[in-house]
């Protein structure tokens, strides 16, 4: 599974190749101390040869040396080439989450995404560390004791014929339960980690509704489950150290009786029984070391399988071989255009829409909420894809620019919009980095931002908090407004985005954005008849369908829904007035 991602490795695939080719040297050294030592035992300390064990001590000594230094080069590799496949995976996925189109992102919950990015990928790090050092040790150390030890006595090295089929069977076991239990471990992670995303964003709404206990309630019911179903993986894999440690200390037993009895019956030296014994603990220890790598893996299978679904999305909006880059002007047109969320099976959203504005015309869009107003401009920019029908900007299908091209012409005030921490500035040049101060100022002044930002004692320099919380509503609308005309873009849509602006400083805006941006395509969806009344058209959205396009004397005539939507706003209007 993890192999899936060995192409992330990227420029940390020497390090990757140095830790093992360490790795094999070191073992190739320390399989070779207890011969040696064995050989002191029986040779040297049985002739009592002083020189003969002054000189293999002294090899003893070196190679153990030699031995440390590569065991440390070794670890040092390993990390470097894990922490840099750890970067190049979590650069590889946020290059592609970046990628996503909305639905795309309706899939994945952001905090199962930060879970993903984060948790998922340190356990693939730790697992990939561990393959290259003991993936790569434990086999060869074991190949190399048992042939060390077969060779110092065969007919004793049978006792693992006993031990390793058990501790295979026993890891089988272990390995196949654990997946899905860690699996679900994963799952009930990323819920948590909803909770306290959820819980953080909106802190205040929860301190204002004093819910602070239900909160609570609910952290504890999340963190206790996450507690369970941990509890119940790790449970499975507890098993793997108490069973190898048995079948360890088993054979140990096995061989130390074996042993002394062929000692006593003279078919054994000494140092050789010594020497077996460090060779059985050699192999006996690579073995653990595979069993744990082992868990390991079945553990970080599943973080694996969660990064690679992130990789293996597909973006569903794409860009068509060799883009349209060009976009003359602003004008729109939908043609029998149907949209759901759920796809071409789900439930339609948007039917049959029709609709046409020219370029450098101002449409208002009126409808009561859930109507689609949102989601029939979103279709513009291809923010998502219409499931039937076309729309057109400039003439030509959306799907035919190249989507650089589209979004840097079709501006779109959102909805739900954020700001970024950072000063003002740095928010507004994010609608366009080479702005100058001169247009920051006059694209400020058109959103009605200027005035407020110069009451600041740093001016365009404050800092906003994280999703400018340091700004009121309105003027955080404000900002929006000026970060999108910053663009200069064909068309410009805001959607809802003078709701929190009082009516006098929405007026204001609007006349300077028909002063500004004479020749660009405004389409405005709004609340307040007020605040579509000069439109050149106005299209009334009921239940995801047109229900009717007209200048505001002709709607009140002729359509009810406009009529009444009218006259309600009025009434409030009047009385006010009398008040
Ligand atoms: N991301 C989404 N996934 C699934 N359904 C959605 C999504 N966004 C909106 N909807 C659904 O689509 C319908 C139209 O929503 P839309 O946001 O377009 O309405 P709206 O007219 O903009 O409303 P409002 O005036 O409240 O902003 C609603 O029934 C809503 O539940
Ligand atoms: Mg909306």
């Amino acid at each position: 599974m993890i192999r899936k991602l060995f192409p992330y490795i990227g420029k940390y695939k020497i390090y990757a190749i140095l830790a093992p080719i360490a790795v094999i040297v070191e073992v190739f050294l320390e399989v070779n101390i207890p011969r040696i030592m064995a050989k002191i035992v029986d040779i040297g300390i049985a002739n009592r040869n002083l020189d003969y064990i002054l000189k293999m001590g002294a090899m003893m000594i070196i190679m153990a040396l030699a031995s440390l230094i590569l065991g440390a080069l070794a670890a040092r590799f390993a990390s470097v080439a894990s922490s840099g496949f750890a970067k190049e995976i979590r650069r590889n996925m946020f290059y592609k989450i970046q990628d996503y189109s909305f639905a795309n992102m309706d899939k994945f919950p952001t905090s199962s995404l930060i879970t993903r990015l984060t948790t998922d990928v340190t356990n693939t790090q730790m697992t990939f560390m561990m393959m290259i050092r003991m993936m790569i040790r434990a086999p060869i150390m074991l190949i190399m004791a048992t042939f060390m030890a077969v060779s110092i006595n065969a007919r004793l090295s049978l006792v693992f014929m006993f031990a390793i089929p058990f501790m295979a069977i026993a890891l089988y076991f272990i390995a196949t339960r654990a997946y899905p239990k860690f699996r679900a471990m994963f799952k009930k992670l990323d819920r948590m980690n909803a909770v306290i995303q959820e819980n953080l964003i909106g802190i205040r709404v929860v301190k204002a509704f004093v819910r602070g206990e239900y909160e609570e309630e609910k952290f504890k019911d999340i963190a206790d489950q996450v507690r369970e179903t941990q509890l119940r993986a790790e449970r499975t894999v507890i098993w793997n150290m108490p069973i190898m440690q048995f079948a360890m200390y088993g054979c140990m037993l096995a061989i130390s009786w074996f042993g002394g009895n062929l000692i006593i019956s003279g078919n054994m030296l000494e140092g050789e029984l010594m020497g077996f014994i460090s060779y059985v603990t050699q192999i006996l220890m690579s073995l653990m070391m595979i069993s744990m790598v082992f868990v390991m893996l079945v553990i970080s299978r599943a973080s694996v399988s969660r990064i690679v679904e992130v990789m293996d999305e597909k973006p569903d909006i794409t860009e068509k071989p060799d883009p349209e880059v060009l976009l003359e002007d602003g004008s729109i047109r939908f043609e029998n255009v149907s949209f759901g969320y759920g796809g071409p099976d789900g439930n339609k959203v948007l039917e049959n829409i029709n609709l046409n504005i020219k370029s450098g015309e101002v449409a208002g869009i009126i409808g009561g909420t859930g109507s689609a107003k949102t989601t029939l401009v979103q279709l513009i920019p291809r923010l998502y894809d219409v499931i039937d029908g076309r729309v057109f900007v400039s003439g030509r299908d959306v799907r035919d620019y190249s989507l650089k091209t589209l979004r840097n012409a079709v501006a779109m005030v959102l909805q739900k919009n954020v700001l970024f921490s950072g000063t003002i500035k740095e928010n507004l040049k994010w609608g366009n980095e080479n702005a100058s101060d001169e247009e920051i100022i006059e694209a400020c002044k058109a959103a009605q931002a200027h005035d407020f930002i110069m009451s600041f004692p740093n001016g365009y320099d404050t800092v906003l908090g994280q999703g400018g919380v340091n700004v009121s509503g309105g003027q955080k609308q404000r900002l929006c407004i000026a970060r999108a005309l910053l663009k200069k873009p064909k068309i410009i849509i805001l959607d809802d985005s003078t709701s929190a602006v009082d009516t006098v400083t929405d007026a204001k805006i609007r006349e300077a954005l028909k002063k500004n941006l004479a020749g660009t395509t405004v389409i405005i969806i709004a609340q307040r008849i007020a605040s579509v009344i000069d439109a050149d058209k106005i299209i009334v959205m009921d239940d995801g369908k047109i229900n009717a396009i007209g200048s505001h004397k002709n709607l009140i005539e002729t359509n009810p829904i406009y009529r009444e939507v009218y006259e309600s706003q009025q009434e409030g209007v009047v009385e006010n007035a009398g008040a």
